[in-house]
C-alpha cells in the first residue's frame, strides 16, 4: 500500500518524503571513516528541517569532515514540509566554527542564529549555482524527489562525485540505473534490505493507505515499502568472501528469453545475503 503512495508521489510528483534521523544514523555508521576531510553536501534539504543536514552538523567534529553545505528547493520560509512556492530557496554552509561559543552548542541555536543564506534561485539540484556547490562537494547525501531519481544520479555520476543516497528499490529497473549496478558503479547501502521506513509527509498528503500514522507532535508519517539505500562509497561487507553453496541449475535460474540473464527470484538466493548464511554455515 505504501508503496503505492510512493508510486503515486512520482506521478504526482509529490516529492516530500522527510527521512528520520535513526535510519541515516544506521547507514551512515558504515562510512564513519570515509567523510574524513571531506565536504559533504545535502543538495535537496532544507538545513533548518532536513535530518541529513542535522547528522552532519551533530557529528562535524567527531566525523572530522572540513565543511557541511545543504541548499533546499523553492523555499524560503522555515516551516517543515516545503511547499516549493517560493522562486528563490535557502542553503547554508557549516565549516565547524568553534562549537565552544555559545551560539553554536546546539543546533536550535544555530538554525535560529540565521545561519543560512538565500540562493540566487529556486534551489534546482541541475541549477548553475547548484552545480557548482556540487563541485565542491566530495560526498553528496540525501534523499534526492523520486521522481527525478534518474537525472539525480546521472548527475552525480556525470560530475564523478561519492555519494549516499535512498530511493526506492524499483530504481534498479531503471535502465541508466541498472547499467551502473551492471559496470560497479553503484550498490545497495548496507542498513536496509527488506520491509518498510516511516517518512515524514506534509499535512496535505492525501494519505488513505495503511501504515500512516499522526505522530504526537501532529505530523503525518508514512510507512513506505522498497526503501534502499544507494551508494558507491566502498563498504566492508563488499570484500567479504562469499561461500557459494549451491550450482547452477538452468531448470533453477531460467535464463530470460530477451534479455541475457539469468531469473534468481529468492532472495536468499541472492549474493547480498549469503554473508548471513556463511556465518550460519561455519558456526559448529
Ligand atoms: C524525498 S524529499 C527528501 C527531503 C530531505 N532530503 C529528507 O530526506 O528529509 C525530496 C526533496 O527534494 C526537493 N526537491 C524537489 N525537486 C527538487 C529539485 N529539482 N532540486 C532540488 N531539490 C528538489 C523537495 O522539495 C523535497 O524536499
Amino acid at each position: 500500500m505504501a508503496t503505492k503512495n510512493l508510486d503515486n508521489a512520482k506521478r504526482q510528483k509529490k516529492d516530500e518524503f522527510y527521512t528520520q534521523l535513526s535510519d541515516i544514523e544506521k547507514e551512515l555508521v558504515h562510512y564513519r571513516l570515509l567523510f574524513k576531510g571531506k565536504t559533504i553536501l545535502c543538495n535537496c534539504d532544507d538545513p533548518r528541517v532536513s535530518k541529513f543536514f542535522y547528522y552532519f552538523y551533530a557529528n562535524f567534529h567527531f566525523l572530522g569532515l572540513k565543511r557541511l553545505t545543504a541548499t533546499c528547493y523553492k523555499n524560503l520560509n522555515p516551516d517543515l514540509f516545503s511547499q516549493n512556492l517560493d522562486e528563490q530557496a535557502v542553503y547554508c554552509v557549516y565549516d565547524g566554527a568553534d562549537r565552544s561559543d555559545d551560539k553554536y552548542t546546539d543546533y536550535d541555536a544555530f538554525i535560529r542564529q540565521n545561519e543560512w543564506g538565500v540562493l540566487k534561485g529556486d534551489g534546482d539540484f541541475r541549477s548553475a549555482e547548484c552545480v557548482e556547490l556540487l563541485k565542491q562537494a566530495d560526498i553528496v547525501c540525501t534523499n534526492p524527489p523520486f521522481s527525478l531519481f534518474r537525472e539525480y544520479v546521472a548527475q552525480l555520476v556525470e560530475y564523478e562525485k561519492k555519494f549516499i543516497i535512498i530511493g526506492n528499490i524499483n530504481a534498479v529497473t531503471y535502465k541508466e540505473i541498472f547499467a551502473l549496478f551492471k559496470e560497479n558503479k553503484i550498490w545497495l547501502g548496507r542498513s536496509i534490505h527488506s520491509g518498510d521506513r516511516e517518512f515524514g509527509v506534509p499535512d496535505s498528503y492525501p494519505l488513505d493507505a495503511a501504515g500512516f500514522r499522526v505522530g504526537e507532535n501532529g505530523k503525518k508519517y508514512i510507512r513506505v515499502k522498497g526503501v534502499r539505500w544507494f551508494t558507491n562509497l566502498d563498504i566492508k561487507k563488499r570484500h567479504e568472501e562469499i561461500v557459494l553453496y549451491k550450482n547452477y541449475s538452468p531448470k533453477e535460474f531460467p535464463k530470460y528469453d530477451n534479455y541475457d540473464a539469468i531469473e534468481v527470484s529468492k532472495v536468499s538466493d541472492q549474493c547480498n545475503l549469503l554473508g548471513k548464511k556463511w556465518r550460519r554455515l561455519r558456526s559448529p
